[in-house]
């Protein structure tokens, strides 16, 4: 019989700042309250979000975070403790989703039935999922439904997904447009004549254009995605992995914006 573990690390911050500010801690294992499931990390995906929180107080303010702080919000793992009235997962399911800046961690507690950013949510892992790739579809997924949402592709669109070079790509124009950057490509699509309704941003706003937040994603959403990747239908490109003790040349990574892929941390 081996004995529960106590401690686990976490990485955890106590001042604003750049990746410096990063530390693993050793913390008391967290317990599942009624109504929550603990998990033991296998991987969580890093978001430009999870540093913002931790560069600007008025960003971490918003999302409800104060110091000390945790560190991260997609997460992959194991089911190892259910609380009591907890039906819908027992111990040993695999499981992924998002916890608010708590994700970096040997084991995080999630509600049954919570948010991503109020008590965290669980998905079970479809089988033929990676943990690693589990780990990268809490954000970006949701995010991708919610943009998918507003503009409502279908047979026929000729849709631009951010970046350049559109004319030399669709010499016949485009029909739709989703801006993940900033608010260059949704200008350029009302150059070219994408009327507003067809036009999403995911990084910023634009009067008259409807944003996308990954938040209003309905919760299904992310079971369908899950579901395709299991499939061999939707491919994650994993850019990078780091053991936690990494974390800081992992953020440094993700705040340069030009990582082509995600990046995880592995616990
Ligand atoms: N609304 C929501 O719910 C939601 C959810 C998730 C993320 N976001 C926001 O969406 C933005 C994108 O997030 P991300 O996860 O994709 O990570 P990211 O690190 O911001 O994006 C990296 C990608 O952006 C491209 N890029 C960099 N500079 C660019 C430019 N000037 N114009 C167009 N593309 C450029 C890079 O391609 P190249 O290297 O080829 O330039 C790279 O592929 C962030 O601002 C994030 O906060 C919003």
């Amino acid at each position: 019989m081996t004995t529960p573990e106590t401690t686990g690390r976490a990485v955890q911050f106590e001042v604003f700042g750049g990746p410096e500010v990063l530390r693993v801690r050793d913390v008391p294992v967290p317990q599942a309250g009624p109504g929550q499931l603990r998990v033991r990390v296998a991987a969580a995906g890093l978001n430009p979000m999870d540093w913002f929180m931790t560069t600007d107080a008025e960003t971490a303010a918003r999302f409800g975070l104060s110091l000390p702080c945790g560190f991260g919000t997609d997460y992959s793992g194991v089911v190892d403790q259910v609380g009591e009235g907890v039906s819908a997962y027992a111990v040993g399911d695999r499981v992924f989703g998002g916890v608010l800046s708590r994700a970096v961690a040997d084991y995080v507690v999630v509600d049954e039935a919570g948010t991503i950013a109020v008590g965290g949510e669980a998905h079970r892992t479809p089988s033929g999922v990676d943990d690693r790739t589990a780990a990268t579809l809490a954000i970006a997924g949701r995010t991708a439904a919610a943009a998918v949402a507003v503009v409502k592709p279908g047979p026929g669109d000729t849709v631009l997904v951010g970046g350049d070079r559109v004319r030399e790509l669709a010499p016949a124009g485009v029909t739709a447009v989703m801006d993940l950057h900033g608010t260059d490509t949704a200008q350029t699509a009302r150059e070219l004549g994408v009327p507003d309704e067809r036009i999403t941003t995911i990084a910023a706003q634009v009067d008259g254009i409807t944003p996308a937040n990954g938040a209003n994603a309905p919760y299904a959403a992310l079971d369908e995605i899950a579901g395709l990747v299991a499939a061999g239908k939707l491919r994650v490109p994993i850019a990078a992995g780091y053991p936690v003790d990494q974390i800081r040349t992992a953020v440094e990574l993700q705040a340069g914006r030009h990582v082509q892929g995600k990046i995880v941390i592995d616990l």
